[in-house]
């Protein structure tokens, strides 16, 4: 049977129909809001390439985690800007450093909602590289350790999932083994697996000041045309206790979100980075496209590859437009 018998037109005819046989479903449940924390008293300074994203003081985190949790968004997750920075980046495991204080204020303020945390060396060394540098050579087994000793001043701290980014080989198995010795066996992870050397992360290193001094990721990050390996990366992490998986970015990954959501069951996660959300405010800015329409379509378009959760500065605003809908 085909046209005109068969018409598709017919289940498009009205919101409530359309509504019925959609087939992908964005909440803010899916959300993980990012969150920047720095030194200081009463910072709330908005970062120039990703407007309506701010830099915050500890001080400031109560009443920003009220608005998160009252918009119905689960979980966020932390950055770090750290006091000073040196080789291996001590504030990035010291009890007192600036993610383990937002840890204990926003558990104080609010037990429920979830807090992750990122676990990588970039933004606490001096160098801005994910590891131990040594002789220009970005040192695998040496960041290990640190890597686990990270985790645990979190878990120490209250946070309730940690996520190492650095793609260094074997992370997952070293902060599993650092979580358990310390009796954190309940502290989960969701593994940046598949996480690229890419050009969106651009606007995310002004914000968090981790640029690379000299050279690039490319060493640890994977190759953007390659798929069959990320099959790999993240089976690895799979078989050393990863909860969770996370491909980086997102939109212009939608066919490796699919291939990770296939293979795997675990819970997926997807990271709408930086760069794809200030394209699109930009844009907007412009007034060359329109931000609501666009930026839904995106959050949906990552869910629709297969995507359980989604780490978006577009949470909140989202969070909102899908309320008034
Ligand atoms: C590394 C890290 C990065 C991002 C999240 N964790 C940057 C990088 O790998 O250079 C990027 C997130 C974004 O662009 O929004 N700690």
């Amino acid at each position: 049977m085909s046209f005109p018998t068969i018409r598709l037109r017919r289940l498009r005819t009205t919101p409530n129909l359309r509504a019925m046989v959609r087939e992908t479903t964005l909440s803010p449940r899916n959300f993980i809001y990012p969150l920047f924390v720095m030194h200081g008293a009463d910072i709330h300074r908005e970062i120039p390439s990703m407007p309506g994203v701010y830099h915050q003081s500890i001080d400031r985190l109560a009443a920003e985690v009220a608005d998160v949790s009252e918009l119905g968004i689960p979980a966020v997750i932390l950055f770090g800007v750290p006091a000073a920075k040196d080789p291996i980046g001590e504030e990035n495991f010291a009890d007192n450093g600036i993610v383990q204080q937002a840890i204990r204020a926003i558990k104080a303020a609010n037990p429920d909602l979830l807090v992750m945390t990122d676990v990588c060396l970039c933004e606490y060394t001096d160098h801005g590289h994910c590891g131990i540098v040594s002789g220009g050579e970005i040192l695998n087994d040496e960041t290990l350790a640190i890597l686990g000793q990270v985790a645990v001043s979190h878990a120490q701290a209250g946070a309730d999932v940690v996520a190492p980014s650095g793609m260094m080989d074997g992370m997952i198995a070293a902060i599993r083994g650092a979580l358990d010795a310390a009796n954190f066996k309940h502290t989960g992870i969701m593994s940046y697996a598949v996480k690229y050397a890419s050009g969106f992360y651009g606007p995310f290193r002004d914000a968090a000041m981790s640029a690379p001094a000299f050279g690039d990721r490319r060493t640890h990050q994977m190759d953007p045309a390659n798929t069959r390996e990320a099959m790999r990366e993240a089976q690895l992490d799979v078989d050393e206790g990863a909860d969770m998986l996370m491909v980086k970015p997102a939109l212009a990954y939608l066919d490796v979100i699919q291939r990770v959501r296939d293979r795997f069951d675990l819970p997926v996660a997807a990271y709408n980075v930086s760069g794809e959300y200030s394209m699109i405010k930009a844009a907007a800015a412009n007034g060359w496209l329109d931000e609501r329409t666009v930026a839904l379509e995106m959050l949906t378009a990552i869910r629709r590859a297969g995507a359980d959760m989604i780490l978006t500065y577009y949470a909140k605003d989202a969070a909102r437009w899908l309320r008034e809908m």
